[in-house]
């Protein structure tokens, strides 16, 4: 039997990052790009003020501040099982009104079941061991009627033009590494069988762009490669060197045009 310190396996391990104040600022700049696009679309969705919403998987916080501050009336509830994010989001929580961090994982934690009218993971998905378990998790959460969202990516939505075999190898490295360590950079275009098989209904999925004529060329660099040549950097070998200062070469002079897709599925417990 675990108990809510246990980590959740899958592919992300805040603890063993060397470099945790830049994945904080990856975070923080992934949180807050595309955040207007991000709210249209939750509330389209049916995200309404007076909601139990639990942030699953919430990290630092930064997208449970932006649901709390649509949700005064409401509960919303950060879910995370990393001590030290836990502990960051906890303290920017204190000062939000209806907002908390909970401490724990999708299997090991102590939140109330049936209780939730909206359960959003963010960029979690990717990084889960066992999807199909994790999904049985998020059921047991939401009330009848409760309605789930799981926004992802997909390596398959993600182009740039000129093209450049580089950025190719630097996606199939990308996809080895995470796989390696439990996760999967194509999860989006899974999930909304995964949501089916545990039971949802009315399940569907839109596909979320984010070019780089919205956001602009350096803020879709940062969010779709810089931490992909980052991680490909920590590894030895002249050729993984060689390749990451050709692909920063080529973003930082070439006139490309880019495009990154969130893969964002939903369903509903009938
Ligand atoms: C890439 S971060 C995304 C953070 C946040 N959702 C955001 O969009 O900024 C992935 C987060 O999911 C959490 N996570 C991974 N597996 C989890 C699980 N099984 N249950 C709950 N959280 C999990 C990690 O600890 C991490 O904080």
């Amino acid at each position: 039997m675990g108990n809510i310190s246990d980590p959740p396996g899958g592919s992300y391990a805040f603890s063993q990052n060397p470099d945790r104040a830049r994945e904080l600022d990856r975070l923080r700049h992934q949180a807050l790009a595309a955040w207007p696009m991000e709210e249209a679309w939750l509330k389209n969705r049916g995200l309404a003020d007076g909601m139990h919403v639990l942030d699953i998987g919430c990290g630092p916080g930064f997208v449970s501040e932006k649901l709390a501050r649509l949700n005064p009336a409401g509960v919303t509830v950060g879910l995370e099982p990393d001590p030290e994010l836990a502990h960051l989001a906890g303290k920017r929580f204190d000062a939000i009104p209806g907002l908390s961090l909970h401490q724990g994982s999708l299997a090991h934690n102590h939140l109330q079941e049936s209780y939730f009218d909206l359960a959003y993971a963010r960029f979690v998905a990717q990084h889960f061991g066992s999807p199909q378990a994790e999904m049985a998790h998020i059921f047991r959460l939401l009330k009848p009627a409760g309605q789930v969202v799981l926004a992802d990516v997909d390596d398959g939505l993600t182009l740039v033009y000129p093209e450049l075999p580089e950025l190719l190898e630097v996606m199939r490295l990308s996809d080895k590494l995470q796989a390696e360590a439990g996760g999967d950079r194509r999860v989006g275009r899974k999930l909304p069988a995964l949501l089916t098989a545990a039971g949802f209904t009315d399940v569907g999925f839109d596909i979320l762009p984010f070019t780089s004529r919205q956001l602009g060329r350096h803020a879709l660099f940062d969010l779709a490669w810089s931490f992909r040549l980052h991680r490909i950097e920590q590894l030895t070998g002249a050729d993984n060197k060689r390749l990451v200062e050709k692909v920063k070469d080529f973003f930082s002079s070439q006139d490309w045009y880019g495009v990154t897709c969130v893969i964002a599925a939903y369903g509903v417990k009938q």
